[in-house]
């Protein structure tokens, strides 16, 4: 059973327009907004030869099962693709007798096709075949629509195949010929280049991505390792087979991320290259180790000091009309509509050439201001990209600005930001570029003016990509542990809460409007409310911070401190750190912690704060998820000691450091060695919440060879007792001589918190305050922002009602009066 999955970024054309399509350079940019695509074989639909369908993961559970799926009656093995798009009906595929065709259109197939749309599950679809209807040449008419459709993933499909079937030492490779069994898949299509909710299109580039993520996921299924250049160029092989006059400069910053100099193939040469494989002279391999001629593509160098502003204008365009629409011209000759003085073909196909000619010199000058940083060159060179268009839209009668693009200009322009139309333009983008320092406050107000032109200033940035080439590894993984955590949510996990009740006290002794839940923290000096938290989660991708900005805005509604998810993504790379500090501008007065791994140095964790303007710094430990993580960190030996320093730095500056678990629990002698080397408060983020170990599981894919530790480590409950327990660790000093370490040692506990009871049973057990990760994430995806603070707001409201209900006054009341029984028996701590 295999899972992957690949991303692939949309674009944005920033110069070079049209010139492009004839072999002259161009500058493309990836933007951060992705096509997700996964393969996997763990569903296949199964039918008999009696319409009877099945589902394969019935088969796969032991041997009985997989001799019941080798009597089935000449079983038929369909793969589905899919894509969360509601335009996008499913569509279901199997191979042909000889292993290598791919069938869509065959009856079986339609049948299923058509069926589909009712059903979500493939084992729910009817058994019998429906009869033929008067509907056929309709249905017949949707496939076609279908395989248009997902014509680029279909592509994809047919080239890796191609692509692994010369590759002799794959495993899985298709050699199994008449096997139609093997080799199927289920492939399924996310994207956010579009807005989900509006289904408005901006025009980022989506069949180039889907093209570069299908054959990125593909070739990861099939074990096949691709540099950057190759997946490009295999990508670009299999978009000109379903688009033959594309530029593939959209495939290539798809595939290579970031700032792109681009150099278009020659697309006769191309072709013949293609007939010769399908002829058999020639192969995939062959031909991607060979030189292309003409092509060319080179990443630019762009610091961090220029940033994209892009403006959507509302019209999605079609560029290749408008690209035909302009060659149609350029050929024709005969513009007498648009130009009184009748020129021959000769003159315009001379005025043609010279816009290239122009076009070339112009973007070789663009792409040097980029990589300087220079504003003032990008402006001329911009403004001469814009007149350069202007004039081929007028020559060809062809309306590539359109009056909201002109107007888009102007308004940046305004603003002394060097602007243009960006791709074929007809509608759809404009962009325009800003010094960093000076983005926030111009992008303010020309979002202003933008939007009162009716144009959406949209919040991309210039897609990263680290030097392995596998783009936005950090971002996906965000993403992953997002969504993974979302579904493997368990309302009833055990952290050991469970184990621990309160004895009732009959007679409270005071008034609700008595309960004061607040709580010191740190230096004493330091109040909380509510002795509650919103524990580390996220940041480094987009969606990441979509929630970071959510999270914060509900910590400054509740008045909870929050921490932000790990920031070693924006300590690698800086372009990401508005994916955190975004924490700081939505919640500009609250209690905010920055978070690092217990491998960074001080000078990053320094930094981290810095980033969020942090109030304390949490860091974590995460042993058990980096050894499962197929990527992770293998050496821990520096923990310790980097610990040590980073603690030694932050005191000095007054920043207070929590060292945390991240869901395997602490133990009192892990607590201990912590207090040796200085640290003065930790979060034993136990067992029973989100899982780590799980989810890297999840994350790994095949059948994981790490299931066995998905209950590793001690529950919350465990380790709060554990610690509990420990002398040395809550020991206060009773002067400066005790051997009893300077301060209290506080704990805070997190790990499956899901009710306000488990937050009062943590505070009993002896945690300071009480930090709350997955359910909270679980309430901010499923209901949205306001659930969130509905949720927070009970909450606060509970805890103070449970104290109430036991007499208890204070947090220091609840700790020493309150009676418990763990497992039934009187608990004496
Ligand atoms: C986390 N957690 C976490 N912890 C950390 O120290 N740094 C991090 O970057 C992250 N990232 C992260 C992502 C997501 C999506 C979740 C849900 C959690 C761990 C978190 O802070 C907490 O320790 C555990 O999740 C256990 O608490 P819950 O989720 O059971 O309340």
């Amino acid at each position: 059973m295999t899972n992957e999955q690949a991303l692939a970024p949309g674009k944005l054309y920033i110069a070079g327009e049209y010139a492009v399509v004839d072999g002259c350079a161009a500058i493309v940019a990836a933007v951060n907004r992705y096509v997700k695509v996964t393969v996997d074989d763990d569903n296949l639909l199964i039918r008999d030869s009696h319409g009877k369908t099945y589902n394969s993961c019935d088969f796969n559970k032991n041997e009985s099962e997989k001799n019941n799926l080798k009597k089935l009656d000449l079983p038929t093995f369909y793969g589905k693709i899919t894509s969360e798009s509601k335009n996008y009906k499913p569509l279901y595929w199997k191979r042909g007798i000889f292993g290598r065709e791919f069938i869509l259109d065959e009856k079986d197939a339609e049948d299923i096709t058509m069926s589909a749309k009712d059903s979500t599950d493939a084992c729910d679809l009817p058994a019998e075949k429906s009869p033929a209807t008067s509907d056929e040449q309709n249905q017949d008419s949707q496939i076609k629509k279908l395989k248009k459709i997902y014509s680029y993933v279909f592509s994809a499909m047919q080239i890796v195949d191609d692509f692994a079937r010369e590759t002799k030492e794959v495993k899985n490779v298709l050699l199994d010929e008449g096997n139609t069994a093997i080799n199927l898949y289920n492939l399924q299509i996310e994207s956010d280049l579009d807005d989900k909710k509006t289904g408005k299109k901006y025009g980022l580039g989506s069949s180039a991505a889907v093209t570069v993520a299908a054959v990125r996921a593909l070739c990861k299924w099939y074990g096949l390792t691709l540099t950057t250049p190759e997946l490009c160029k295999l990508a670009i092989i299999a978009s000109s087979l379903v688009k033959k006059s594309g530029s593939g400069g959209d495939v290539a910053a798809s595939a290579y991320g970031g700032w792109v100099m681009y150099r278009a193939y020659n697309r006769e040469w191309l072709e013949a290259e293609i007939e010769m494989i399908e002829s058999g002279d020639s192969s995939l391999h062959k031909l991607l180790i060979k030189k292309w001629p003409r092509f060319e593509v080179k990443r630019l160098k762009v610091g961090a000091g220029l940033r994209l502003l892009v403006g959507w204008t509302g019209n999605p365009a079609s560029s290749a009309e408008l690209v035909g629409s302009v060659k149609a011209g350029v050929k024709a000759g005969d513009l007498t509509a648009h130009n009184p003085s009748k020129t021959s073909a000769k003159t315009y196909s001379k005025t043609y050439e010279d816009f290239c000619v122009q076009s070339e010199k112009c973007v070789q000058k663009i792409a040097n201001a980029l990589e300087n940083g220079r504003i003032d060159a990008l402006l001329s060179g911009f403004a001469r990209n814009r007149a350069l268009l202007k004039d081929l839209g007028e020559i060809t009668g062809t309306l590539i600005e359109t009056p909201k693009l002109t107007r888009l200009i102007e308004v940046a322009n305004g603003a002394g930001l060097p602007s243009k139309t960006s791709g074929a333009g007809g509608g759809d983008c404009g962009i325009a570029i800003a010094r960093a320092e000076d983005f926030d406050a111009v992008f303010a107000r020309i979002e202003e003016e933008w939007q009162n032109s009716g144009i959406e200033a949209l919040n991309l940035k210039v897609a990263e990509f680290d030097e392995s080439g596998d783009l936005s590894l950090i971002e996906q993984r965000k993403d992953d542990h997002i969504k993974l955590a979302c579904e493997q949510y368990d309302a009833h996990a055990d952290a050991g809460f469970e184990h621990v009740r309160f004895i009732p006290n009959a007679l409270p002794q005071l008034a609700l409007s008595d309960v004061d839940t607040s709580v010191s923290v740190f230096d004493e000096s330091t109040k909380w409310d509510t002795p509650l938290y919103i524990n580390a989660m996220t940041g480094g991708s987009k969606k990441g911070e979509n929630i970071n900005e959510s999270l914060a805005r509900v910590a400054a509604k509740t008045g909870l401190a929050m921490a932000s998810g790990s920031l070693s993504a924006a300590l690698k790379n800086p372009r990401l750190a508005e994916t955190f500090s975004v924490i700081r501008r939505f919640n500009p007065q609250g209690f905010v912690m920055a978070n690092v791994s217990a491998g960074a140095s001080a000078e990053q964790a320094i930094k981290a704060v810095e980033i969020l303007q942090a109030n304390a710094l949490q860091i974590h430990l995460n042993a058990a998820q980096e050894l499962v993580m197929s990527e992770g960190d293998r050496d821990f030996s520096a923990w310790l000691n980097n610990i040590e320093t980073i603690v030694s730095a932050l005191d000095s500056m007054k920043v207070p450091v929590v060292v945390k678990e991240t869901g395997c629990g602490m133990s009192a002698h892990d607590v201990l060695r912590l207090k040796n080397v200085g640290v003065r408060a930790v979060d034993v983020g136990g067992r029973g919440g989100t899982n780590f170990v799980a989810i890297e599981n999840a994350r790994r894919g095949r059948k994981s060879d790490y299931e066995f530790l998905d209950s590793w480590g001690l529950t919350t409950v465990e380790s709060l007792l554990d610690i509990a327990q420990c002398d040395e660790i809550l020991c206060e000093p009773r002067d400066s001589s005790d051997s009893c370490n300077s301060a209290r040692m506080q704990v805070f506990a997190s790990g499956g918190v899901r009710t306000p009871l488990d937050v009062v049973r943590s505070l009993r057990l002896g945690a300071s305050a009480v930090g709350v990760a997955g359910e909270f994430l679980h309430t901010l995806i499923n209901e949205g922002e306001d659930a969130l603070v509905e949720q927070i707001e009970s909450w606060k409201a509970q805890i103070r009602v449970i104290m109430a209900l036991l007499g208890c006054k204070n947090i220091e009341d609840l700790r020493e009066n309150s009676r418990i029984l763990i497992d039934d028996k009187p608990c004496v701590i």
